[in-house]
C-alpha cells in the first residue's frame, strides 16, 4: 500500500513537472514570438531609416546587429521579391528564402510584422519595409534554439531537484510510517489471521511489540485478549472434561434427551441398563430403543418435565433387557436442564437399578415366610409333644395290660411304632429349626442325619441314592444350625443337580486345614453325580444373586454358606465337570471347619435366619 503511495506521488510530481515545464515552454514561446515580431519591426524601421537616408551600410551594419542578439540564428533582409540582400552570418547569395517564407510573404501588411513556424522547432519573425507606401523589401529574424532551450534547461533542472528531493523526501516519510503503523498492523493482521485459522494452537503469541505508539500499546492489549482467551479456553475445557468425566464416571445410570424424546447424552451406566450398546441411543427416540410400557412411561414422564418445568421424583419402571432377559426394576427421577430461566432445553433422566434391591427384597420376603413356616412347624411339633408322650404312656400301659388278645396287642405295637415315628419326625423338625445362639460342641452323624431326613421324601421320589459316610465319633464345636444351613443349601443344591436320578455322597471325617496343617477341623463333603458346572457357573456361584434355576432360585444359597463358613474362619474347595469332556459329569463340595473352641459367641441375628 505504502509503495503504491510512493508510486503515486511520483506520479504526480511527474504530472506537475511536465504542467510546469509545459507552461514555461509556452511561456518562453510566446515571450520568442513577441520578441521576434519587436526585433523584425525593429530591423525593418532601421532598414527603412538607412534607405531613405540612402546609407545603404548601415543596412549591413543593422543586420549583423541584429544577428549578434543572443535569441537570434539568423537575420536576413530580401527585396519584395525575395532576393536575399543581407544575412547576419555567410554569404548572401548562398542563401534563398525557404518554400515557407515564401508563403508567408503575400500576407504582409505594412507596419505589420509576422511570426511562423519554420518546421523542427525553429520560428521567424518577417516584417515589411515600406518607403512613402513602396514596398522595398522584407526582414526575416530567425531564433536561436539553443538559446531557447538554455532558458528552459534551469526551470527543467529546478523541477527535476525538487522532484527527486520530494519523492525522497515522500519515501522516507513512508518508511517512517511502515516503521510505525504499516508493520505493526502487519504483525497485527498475521496474528489474527492465526488465531483465526487455528484457534486452539494459535500462532506464535506473544505477538513482538517493536513500535511504542499506539499500535505497539494496540499489540499488547490483543496479546493480553489472546493470553486471556487461552485462559478462559483452559478453564472452560477443563469444566468440560470435569462435566465429561461426571456423566461417563457417575454409578448411576444419567440420559439426557430432547423435546422430541430423543436421546442427546447417555452415560456407560445408563447404555449398561438398557443392554444397548452407548452410540446406538444418540439420536435415537425412547420408543425406538426401549420396550413399552417402559418407553411410554418414561416418555410421559418426560414430557411432563418438558411441560411442567418441574422434577419427577421416584417413577418405578420394571421391564427386561435387550440382550441377557434379565428382568430388571429402575427407580428413575427425571429433571428439567436450562439454559435459559424460562426454557427447557433438554430433560435429564436418573436412572438407578433397583433390580437387586428386589430381587433382595423377594427373598427377604420368601426367608421370612420360610422361617415363619418354621417357627409354626417348630411350635406345632412342639404341642403335638404333649399329647404324644400321653399316647406313648397310654400305648404302653395299654400293652402291659394282660387281658389283651394278641392281635389287639399286635396293633397296639403298630400304634407304638407309628407314634414312634412321630415323635422322631417332631424332634428332628424342633432340632433344625432350634435356632442356638451359643456355639456348642454338636455330633456331626446327629446333625447329617436329622438334615437327610428332612430331604428324604424328595430323595425317594427322585430316586436318588444317598451314601452317608460318617464315624458316629465326629463332633465339631460350632454353631450347629449355621452348619446345618451350609449342608442343607450343599445337599438341596445336589438334589437340585440330580434330579433325573443318581448319586449323592455326604461324607464327615476329622482332618486337618489344607492351607494351614497345624489346624485340625472336620471336613464334610457333599458330592453328586449330577449335571456339573461349566467354568461361566463355577466361577460365579458365591455371588449373591447367582442362579441358574431363573423361579425357583434365589442365587441365595452358596452366598449364605460362604459367609457362613467365613465366619467359622473355615475353607471350601469346588470341583466341578459337565459332561461335555465326555467323562460323567458332578460336583464335589468340600468344606474344612476348624474345631474352634474359641468362636464368638452370636449376634442378634444368626445365619439361619438371614436364608
Ligand atoms: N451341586 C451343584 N451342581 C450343579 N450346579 C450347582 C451345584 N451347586 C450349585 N450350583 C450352581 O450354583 C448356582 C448358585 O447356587 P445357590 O445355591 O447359591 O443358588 P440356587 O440354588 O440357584 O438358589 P437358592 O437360593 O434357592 O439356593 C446354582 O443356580 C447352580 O447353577
Ligand atoms: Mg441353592
Amino acid at each position: 500500500m505504502l509503495a503504491g503511495l510512493v508510486l503515486l506521488e511520483a506520479l504526480s510530481i511527474l504530472l506537475f513537472a511536465l504542467l510546469l515545464v509545459s507552461k514555461q515552454a509556452r511561456d518562453i514561446h510566446e515571450r520568442t514570438d513577441q520578441r521576434l515580431q519587436h526585433q523584425a519591426v525593429a530591423l525593418a524601421l532601421q532598414v527603412r531609416e538607412a534607405l531613405l537616408e540612402n546609407q545603404p551600410g548601415w543596412v549591413s551594419y543593422s543586420v549583423r546587429i541584429a544577428g549578434e542578439s543572443p535569441n537570434v540564428a539568423l537575420a536576413k533582409v530580401t527585396d519584395p521579391e525575395g532576393n536575399v540582400l543581407f544575412v547576419s552570418k555567410g554569404d548572401a547569395d548562398l542563401v534563398t528564402l525557404l518554400p515557407v517564407e515564401r508563403a508567408a510573404m503575400p500576407l504582409l501588411r505594412e507596419n505589420q510584422a509576422r511570426v511562423f513556424a519554420l518546421g523542427q522547432g525553429r520560428w521567424e519573425g518577417t516584417a515589411p519595409i515600406y518607403t512613402d507606401g513602396t514596398l522595398r523589401g522584407m526582414v526575416w529574424v530567425e531564433n536561436d534554439r539553443a538559446w531557447d532551450t538554455e532558458q528552459l534547461q534551469p526551470i527543467v533542472r529546478g523541477t527535476f531537484i525538487f522532484g527527486v528531493i520530494w519523492i525522497a523526501a515522500s519515501a522516507l516519510l513512508v518508511m517512517l510510517m511502515a516503521r510505525a503503523i504499516s508493520r505493526p498492523l502487519a504483525v497485527l493482521h498475521r496474528g489474527t489471521r492465526a488465531l483465526m485459522d487455528s484457534p486452539v494452537e494459535g500462532g506464535n503469541f506473544p505477538l513482538p511489540v517493536t513500535v511504542h505508539n499506539e499500535f505497539g500499546d494496540l499489540i499488547e492489549a490483543f496479546n493480553r485478549m489472546v493470553a486471556s482467551i487461552d485462559e478462559q479456553r483452559t478453564g472452560l475445557n477443563d469444566t468440560l472434561s470435569l462435566l465429561d468425566s461426571m456423566l461417563a464416571n457417575a454409578p448411576i445410570g444419567l440420559a439426557f434427551l430432547d423435546s422430541s424424546s430423543r436421546f442427546v447424552r447417555v452415560n456407560q451406566v445408563f447404555a449398561g441398563m438398557t443392554g444397548i450398546s452407548l452410540s446406538r441411543h444418540l439420536g435415537r427416540t425412547l420408543a425406538e430403543l426401549l420396550p413399552d410400557p417402559v418407553a411410554q412411561e418414561l416418555e410421559d414422564a418426560v414430557q411432563g418435565v418438558f411441560a411442567a418445568g418441574e422434577p419427577e421424583r421416584n417413577l418405578e419402571l420394571s421391564g427386561q433387557q435387550a440382550d441377557s432377559k434379565r428382568p430388571w426394576t429402575w427407580l428413575v427421577s427425571a429433571y428439567p436442564v436450562r439454559t435459559m430461566p424460562n426454557q427447557v432445553r433438554w430433560v435429564g433422566v436418573i436412572v438407578l437399578d433397583a433390580s437387586e434391591r428386589k430381587r433382595a427384597e423377594e427373598a427377604l420376603r420368601r426367608t421370612e415366610k420360610l422361617a415363619a413356616a418354621g417357627r409354626l412347624a417348630a411350635s406345632i411339633a412342639h404341642e403335638i409333644n404333649n399329647p404324644l408322650e400321653a399316647i406313648t404312656n397310654l400305648l404302653f400301659l395299654l400293652r402291659n395290660y394282660c387281658g389283651l388278645e394278641q392281635p389287639a396287642m399286635g396293633y397296639v405295637e403298630m400304634a407304638e411304632h407309628e407314634a414312634r415315628r412321630i415323635t422322631e419326625i417332631t424332634q428332628q423338625t424342633l432340632r433344625f429349626y432350634r435356632q442356638s445362639t451359643l456355639p456348642a460342641r454338636t455330633t456331626m452323624a446327629e446333625l447329617l442325619d436329622s438334615l437327610l431326613s428332612l430331604y428324604q421324601v424328595r430323595l425317594n421320589t427322585l430316586g436318588i441314592q444317598v451314601v452317608r459316610d460318617y464315624d458316629p465319633a465326629i463332633s465339631l464345636f460350632c454353631f450347629a444350625g449355621e452348619v446345618r444351613q451350609v449342608m442343607a443349601n450343599l445337599v438341596g443344591n445336589a438334589i437340585d443337580a440330580t434330579a433325573g436320578g443318581g448319586r449323592i455322597l455326604v461324607r464327615a471325617r476329622r482332618s486337618r486345614n489344607w492351607k494351614y496343617p497345624e489346624q485340625e477341623g472336620v471336613r464334610l463333603t457333599v458330592a453328586d453325580t449330577g449335571s456339573g458346572m461349566g467354568p461361566g457357573v463355577r466361577e460365579h456361584i458365591f455371588e449373591a444373586f447367582f442362579t441358574t434355576k431363573s423361579v425357583t432360585g434365589t442365587g441365595l444359597g452358596l452366598w449364605v454358606s460362604h459367609e457362613i463358613i467365613a465366619k467359622h474362619h473355615g475353607l471350601v474347595h469346588v470341583k466341578s465337570r459337565t459332561t461335555a469332556g465326555g467323562r460323567p459329569s458332578g460336583t464335589v463340595f468340600e468344606i474344612f471347619f476348624p474345631d474352634n473352641q474359641n468362636l464368638a459367641p452370636q449376634g442378634a441375628q444368626t445365619a439361619a435366619a438371614k436364608a
